[in-house]
């Protein structure tokens, strides 16, 4: 690796100010380190921010301490929702979150990035996450949730920074392989999405293997939560219910409901990936809970914890299905555990009641939509018609 230069970056930041600076929260976060013990000396960059998971890495690393610096795309409306609740006023001296306009498909920004802000740590969360998606978008899919990863660590390397890297790996990518799953079960990719999560995989090992940084896999089994993307299958569910039990609904449309899947809690998941991080030497990790159960029995608890059964609601609908499926994904989470110990304490079971408890609280707390009418008489008069979200 090349030479380091951990310079601190944070007063050229404020003095010439981010497109973007949020700073960070006053209140104490959870998990915070206490006023007088937090470290500011480390600093983290985390591509997907604005992600699941991402919001949830920046709130973890600002508790203890960190400056979290991460990356954003611009879009012509606000995509930081979930970041929202770390902000407060940007003149505040102690910003410690700081946002850059970015894209993974644009290598010499992100050269540029990295260089400035030189972290200690980088977590490489941004992709185009959604499976049956990259069936619609193989070539999108590839060139950000593949080619990305390199683009990243080309990054780190052109920056000439010493840093450590972590690759948001997947699940996906065993595909038909059979479970238990391990780090040593063979990869067998089933869809656009696993095959850009092969070559991330590859690419980080590779570049371990060739110029020697600190790069590691977190192989990780889905992992989900209130923040979850609401196309998914867990908050898909939890949402119908929610507006289901509100009476706002009547109806669900599914795909398959045999698929097994291995669902922990989101946060967890973040922590263990940040343990990694903090290890002595870079290795890969699986993190799963070690339990599956199919998306029915995702449905029945759900349905069940709001007092409502499921076969009324749910229907079928075959735009869910893709052209290829995983069937069962169960992971053996060992050597996490053992190495780094780290161990899922929410299950699927217990998580899909935690998430509709929160869809239920959200829907209390969401405000009617509005959009302006078009002032102009020669203006059609607007129909309501579209595709049901995936
Ligand atoms: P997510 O909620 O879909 O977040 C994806 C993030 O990537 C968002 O911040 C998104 O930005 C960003 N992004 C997408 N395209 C980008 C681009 N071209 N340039 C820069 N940023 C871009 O995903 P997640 O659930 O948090 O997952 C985080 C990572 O872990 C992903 O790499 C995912 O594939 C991987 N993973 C997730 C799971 C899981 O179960 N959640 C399991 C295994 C692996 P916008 O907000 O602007 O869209
Ligand atoms: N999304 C969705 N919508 N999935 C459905 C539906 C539906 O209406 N009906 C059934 N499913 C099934 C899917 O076919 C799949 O077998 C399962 O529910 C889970 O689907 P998702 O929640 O979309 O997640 P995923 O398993 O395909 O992918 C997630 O986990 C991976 C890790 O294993 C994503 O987060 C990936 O980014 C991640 O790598």
């Amino acid at each position: 690796m090349a030479s380091c230069f951990f310079k601190d970056v944070s007063a050229r930041h404020r003095k010439h100010g981010q497109l973007v600076a949020f700073p960070t929260v006053s209140r104490r976060l959870p998990g915070a380190a206490t006023q007088e013990s937090q470290d500011v000396s480390k600093r983290a960059f985390v591509t997907g921010i604005t992600g699941q998971d991402g919001s949830y890495l920046a709130e973890l690393l600002l508790g203890k301490g960190y400056e979290v610096h991460g990356l954003i795309r611009r879009a012509s409306t606000f995509n930081t929702a979930r970041l929202e609740h770390l902000y407060v006023d940007p003149h505040s001296a102690d910003a410690r979150l700081f946002l850059h306009y970015g894209d993974l498909s644009d290598g010499t920004r992100l050269v540029t990035l990295l260089a400035e802000v030189a972290p200690h740590e980088v977590y490489n969360l941004a992709a185009q996450s959604h499976v049956r998606v990259s069936f619609d978008e193989p070539e999108h899919t590839a060139d950000i949730t593949g080619t990305g990863t390199v683009r990243m660590l080309e990054a780190v390397r052109l920056a000439g920074i010493e840093t450590r890297f972590c690759q948001a790996s997947s699940s996906e990518l065993y595909g038909s392989t059979p479970p238990p799953q391990s780090e040593t079960t063979p990869f067998h990719p089933r869809s656009p999405y696993a095959a850009a999560k092969a070559y991330g995989y590859w690419i980080t090992r590779n570049y371990r293997e060739a110029y020697g940084p600190f790069a590691v896999n977190g192989i990780m089994f889905n992992h989900e939560s209130p923040r979850r993307g609401e196309t998914f299958v867990s908050r898909k569910i939890t949402r119908a219910v929610a507006a289901i039990r509100a009476g706002r609904e009547e109806f669900v449309y599914m795909g398959n409901l045999d698929a097994i899947r291995d669902w922990g809690y989101a946060p967890e998941y973040v922590e263990g990936m940040w343990r990694m991080l903090q290890a002595d030497e870079p290795d890969d990790y699986v993190l799963a809970t070690g339990t599956g159960i199919t998306v029915r029995e995702f449905l029945e608890i759900s349905f069940g914890h709001a007092d409502l059964d499921w076969e009324n609601h749910v229907k079928f609908d075959d735009r869910y299905l893709r052209p290829t499926e995983v069937a069962t994904l169960i992971g053996d989470p060992t050597k996490a555990r053992e190495k780094l110990g780290w161990q899922a304490t929410v299950d699927g079971r217990a998580l899909a009641r935690l998430m509709v408890n929160a869809d239920i609280e959200a829907l209390e707390h969401a405000s009617t939509p509005w959009i302006d009418e078009v002032r102009l008489d020669s203006w059609p008069t607007p129909t309501t018609h579209g595709t049901a979200p995936l």
